[in-house]
């Protein structure tokens, strides 16, 4: 397992987790976080799942126009289990808990499957994907996105793009700069703290039939 915090490859080991800080670090990148034996499981969990492709969710869709018709599954339980026992908890509920104010703390996970032409424009995970009207939705504070691919070539695309916003610029979409571009390698985690900007690039057809297979969601507060 290596860890990388930001563009710097630290060489840590796992258990080095445990004093990560969201609030020193806001993106965490670790490769190797799955073996391919725990790939192979969510991937055959995946083959189970019931799919729904981006045109057939409209209000999705709304959100992320463009984007090819990448598909969304809801996790099964027993994968969700597996996954929330081996994420970094610690470093997770101190940066989750730091906000004032919580009232109630709130998980979500899904699968995606992204094919040749699919892809996620640039967004900053505050607002994209609710559909309830006239509720206060919970806040996302951190995303994560980890791969259960087998194999990913660099020439498939499928880049997660981190952005930081140019000091000087203001409004709701400021004049950003890329921080981080994070290829989605077989088996690794990446975490960071929201609202940040960030993209999905679209899969290259050079990809065939291979698909960019991912568990992604958020840990959300919900506030007095
Ligand atoms: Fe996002």
């Amino acid at each position: 397992m290596k860890v990388h915090s930001g563009q710097v490859q630290a060489g840590q080991s796992c258990a080095d987790l445990e004093d990560f800080s969201f609030h020193r670090t806001p993106v965490l990148v670790v490769e190797d976080f799955w073996s391919a034996d725990e790939r192979r499981g969510f991937r055959e969990a995946m083959d189970r799942a019931n799919w729904n492709a981006l045109s057939e969710l409209p209000h999705v869709r709304e959100d992320f126009p463009n984007s090819g018709n990448w598909s969304k599954a809801e996790i099964a339980q027993p994968q969700a289990q597996v996954l929330l026992r081996r994420l970094p908890m610690k470093p997770i509920q101190e940066y989750v808990e730091s906000f004032p104010g919580i009232k109630g703390r709130h998980l979500g996970f899904s699968y995606y499957s992204y094919g040749a032409g699919d892809c996620l424009l640039t967004h900053d995970d505050t607002a994209q994907g609710y559909q309830t009207i006239g509720k206060a939705a919970p806040l996302r504070r951190l995303a994560m996105v980890t791969y259960f691919h087998e194999e990913w070539e660099s020439d498939w695309g499928g880049e997660l793009i981190v952005y930081a916003p140019e000091s000087e610029s203001s409004g709701k979409k400021p004049k950003l700069r890329v921080t981080h571009c994070i290829a989605p390698l077989p088996g690794s985690l990446v975490m960071f703290t929201v609202p940040r900007f960030h993209r999905v690039c679209r899969v290259d057809e050079t990809a065939g039939a291979h698909r960019r297979l991912s568990i992604a969601g958020w840990f959300m507060t919900e506030h007095y």
